[in-house]
């Protein structure tokens, strides 16, 4: 048993309690590799914004568990050492799926647990996600739930069409489960293609996809039954088109690739919403620096001349993410 507070991490309690009063989200952004995570904590540091590492099941498959607890364990080291004082890290596992996998990320040193139950019926649900409340908060880590379902794909929990979170459901779920922030559905979804372009409207000027709007109401609803609560939102990348752009014209193929526009995100973080998960833009932002990088330069074959301006790319994301979108800059000085 290895406690997160030993590794210098922090569970989401008071950063959420504060995102919350303040009006603004906390970037939980998904790492795979050390790129991805000297960006993150690079931004991160430099904006003094408290962040979520997050870690889901295909992370662990490609990466390995072990090895992503200690970088992330590392990453605390180097974000001291980039001059961030004090820094508030938290290591989260994403979309976990079963009590085993909650409880092995709490014993080995994971300071916030999801668990995905929200394909499950709902009593269901509720029993699940307290089972792994029961044992994370013996050792004060915090635990994420989910009611509705997101379209598309949830590592490996599909559904075919979006499920709307019922906001009548919330007040017993919360309750009876006892979870310390709730993922809801309100229109996002995972990856890079949210929405069909039957569903979108098409810009006259640009003749980009216009994606139907998040269903503000249902939040809405949802925070006057659980006033202060802290709700999670998924699927929330912007999927932006300078990068899909970058990929396209240097040899891939995205087409109709769209997300949720950053206003809807800007007007959600500034609700109860209070944590933003983001993995597909760092997707696209490295795919399309390596792309052009080898595109422009053939002769290259040091991994570390395209990994370089493909962590740049990361890095600049994310911070703008934190900076014009999230607004959580300045909030872990
Ligand atoms: O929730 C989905 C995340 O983007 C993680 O995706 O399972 O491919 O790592 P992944
Ligand atoms: P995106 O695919 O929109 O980046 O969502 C990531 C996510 O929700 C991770 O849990
Ligand atoms: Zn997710």
């Amino acid at each position: 048993m290895i406690s997160y507070k030993e590794l210098g991490l922090v569970n989401t309690r008071e950063m959420f309690a504060k995102a919350v009063k303040g009006g603004y989200a906390i970037p939980a952004f998904n790492f795979n590799n050390m790129e991805q995570l000297q960006a993150i904590i690079m931004a991160a540091a430099e904006t003094k914004s408290p962040v979520i590492l997050q870690v889901s099941k295909g992370a662990r498959n490609y990466a390995n568990q072990t090895l992503l607890r200690y970088m992330a364990e590392g990453a605390v080291a180097y974000a001291k050492e980039l001059g961030w004082e004090n820094p508030q890290i938290v290591l989260h596992l994403d979309h976990g799926d079963s009590f085993e996998t909650c409880k092995s990320c709490v014993d080995f040193g994971f300071s916030s647990v999801m668990i995905d139950a929200s394909a499950l019926p709902f009593e269901e649900n509720i029993a699940l996600t307290k089972k792994v409340v029961e044992y994370a908060h013996q050792f004060d880590v915090t635990v994420e739930a989910e009611l509705g379902v997101l379209a598309g794909v949830e590592d490996e929990v599909s559904a075919a069409e979006s499920h709307y979170t019922k906001p009548e459901e919330v007040i017993e779920f919360a309750t009876r489960s006892g979870c310390d922030s709730l993922a809801i559905s309100i229109g996002t979804s995972h990856g890079a293609y949210k929405f069909t372009p039957e569903q979108c409207t098409v810009d006259p000027k640009t003749g980009r996809l216009i994606p139907p709007p998040l269903a503000f109401d249902v939040l809405h609803e949802i925070e006057k039954k659980l006033p202060g609560f802290p709700i999670v939102l998924h699927g929330s990348s912007s999927v932006p088109q300078e990068y899909v752009d970058m990929c396209n014209q240097y040899g891939g193929s995205l087409p109709n690739a769209v997300g949720i526009p950053e206003e809807q995100l800007r007007e959600a973080a500034k609700s109860a919403v209070c944590k933003i998960n983001i993995d597909s833009d760092s997707r696209l932002a490295m795919t399309g620096a390596i792309r052009k990088h080898l595109a422009e330069n053939p002769s290259h074959f040091d991994p570390r001349q395209y990994l370089k301006p493909a962590r740049e790319a990361m890095k600049a994301m994310y911070i703008h993410k934190i900076v014009n979108v999230l607004g959580s800059d300045g909030k872990a000085a």
